[in-house]
């Protein structure tokens, strides 16, 4: 019979796949470590309370490894999507944002609920960001940005859903925008007991399920990453 030995097998591997995150904890593997990752809330309000489960977001990220860039969609001049306003030329702090947003492999929304649904914010930062340049060298692909992405989905809200409903609704729109949702998410309820005097979520459950988005987001982000067989349709 013949034997296969499974430890040098693995020296057989390209360089790529020896770093493979599923060869390594989730916590400080050097895949996880390199993943960029955005974190932002589609909210510009001071007391945001998706603002601040951003921010909570970005800490345990960032003691995950990961490179994190905390995205303030309120340092954005982005006016409402408009055909005619767009024909005389995409707005500057739009071009920044499609540059941003494919720089990250992989992204955290914390996204509050509006009549049960996303708020304008983030819809209408999506239509700008998805939106073709006409004859420009890289932006003319409407879908650059976006396309490939992993994006982990968190919400919250004063109420008792934590804004699962604007979750339902923002998740087709990811599918269409080609992202790649993972699939645990979380929804913070009651936001308003939630987090301490210093802004940090109060309670271990939420601090884990955050985590957990966190790590599946980035956990996935570098598999797809690392995927060199994806075809230019999937990432
Ligand atoms: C709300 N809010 C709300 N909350 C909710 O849980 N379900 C809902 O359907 C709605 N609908 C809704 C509509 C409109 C027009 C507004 C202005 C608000 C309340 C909302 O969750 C609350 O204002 C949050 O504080 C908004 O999120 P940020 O800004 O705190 O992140």
């Amino acid at each position: 019979m013949k034997s296969i030995n499974f430890t040098g097998a693995t020296s057989a591997l390209p360089e790529r796949w020896r770093k493979h995150p599923a060869r390594t904890s989730l916590h400080g593997c050097d895949a996880i470590g390199a993943m960029k990752l955005l974190v932002f809330a589609g909210s510009t309000r001071a007391g945001s309370w998706n603002r601040k489960l951003a921010a909570e977001a970005v800490r345990l990220a960032t003691a995950a490894g990961a490179q994190v860039t905390h995205l303030d969609l309120g340092d954005f001049d982005v006016p409402m999507y408009n055909a005619d306003l767009e024909a005389r030329g995409t707005p500057i702090d739009v071009i920044k944002l499609k540059q941003i947003f494919f720089d990250h492999p992989a992204w955290i929304v914390c996204t509050p609920e509006y009549n049960a649904s996303y708020p304008a914010l983030v819809k209408n930062t999506f239509d700008w960001i998805s939106s073709p340049v006409k004859g420009h060298p890289v932006w003319s692909d409407g879908f650059r940005s976006t396309r490939g992405k992993v994006v982990g989905v968190l919400s919250a809200s004063p109420g008792a859903l934590g804004g699962l409903r604007s979750q339902s609704h923002l998740v087709p729109l990811l599918f269409n925008l080609m992202c790649w949702v993972v699939p645990v998410t979380f929804g913070l309820a009651r936001a308003a007991d939630a987090f301490d005097a210093n802004g940090a979520l109060a309670g271990e459950f939420a601090r884990r399920q955050v985590q957990a988005v966190i790590d599946q987001t980035l956990w996935a982000a570098s598999r797809l990453q690392l995927d060199a067989r994806a075809p230019e349709s999937i990432a």
